[in-house]
């Protein structure tokens, strides 16, 4: 099957560029590319593997998610099998990208996946080269993702309280073009309601 569609302005690769996280004990062998529609099985899979934590979306969901012209996405596949360990969905629109998703295996959890798709989708969007905004609201308690977010550049800029069906919290975070990195807690860690 082929490669599902994806907006011109993402700008994503036609050809799969091969990444390789590091680590010097848990090393993750895989590489950045757009996605397939034989994939999303597979990321519905891991919608439901991450819980709590992730968008819920359906396989109808993501099949809708990744067919509009706004979406952006990024697949982390295993270099070797090429099946998917997770992916990322933004919307780059109006000089902004929302970021939508992003979601790994568990079983493929702590070796740098999560961190290359942000920062495969930032560099895929130009965010820094062409002074593109990056949103995104995440659970105030996931502490886990928010401390990647940070990392990235993100900075908190509000919350919204019950904004999610479940009652939780939504930190809205933003990373300006060429936002350095902060090193330190993730904010939700003082609530001691972690639960990633
Ligand atoms: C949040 C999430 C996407 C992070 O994915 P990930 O692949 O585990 O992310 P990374 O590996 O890049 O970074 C996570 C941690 O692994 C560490 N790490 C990174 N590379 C590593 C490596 N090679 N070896 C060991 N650890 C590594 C990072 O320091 C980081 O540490 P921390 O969690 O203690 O802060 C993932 O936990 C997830 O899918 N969660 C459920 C869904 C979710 O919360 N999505 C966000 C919605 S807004």
């Amino acid at each position: 099957m082929g490669q599902l569609r994806c907006s011109s302005n993402c700008k994503l690769p036609r050809r799969s560029a091969a990444i390789s996280s590091c680590s010097s004990t848990q090393q993750a062998s895989y590489r950045l590319r757009p996605p397939l529609a034989t994939d999303v099985p597979k990321l519905a899979v891991i919608e439901q593997l991450c819980g709590e934590f992730s968008a819920n979306w359906s396989t109808a969901d993501i099949q809708d998610e990744l067919g509009k012209a706004i979406s952006c996405v990024l697949v982390a596949a295993d270099s070797s099998s090429d099946e998917a360990l997770g992916y990322i969905v933004g919307w780059l629109f109006a000089g902004e990208l929302q970021v939508l998703e992003l979601a790994v295996d568990p079983g493929s959890q702590s070796k740098g996946i999560g961190s290359g798709l942000l920062a495969g989708l930032m560099q895929q969007c130009r965010c820094d080269a062409d002074g593109v905004e990056v949103v995104l609201e995440v659970k105030a308690h996931n502490t886990r993702a928010i401390g990647l977010y940070r990392r990235h550049g993100f900075a908190d800029v509000g919350l919204r309280r019950k904004y999610y069906a479940d009652g939780s919290d939504a930190l809205l975070m933003t990373r300006h073009a060429g936002a350095a990195a902060v090193s330190g807690p993730a904010p939700g860690a003082d609530a001691g309601t972690a639960a990633s």
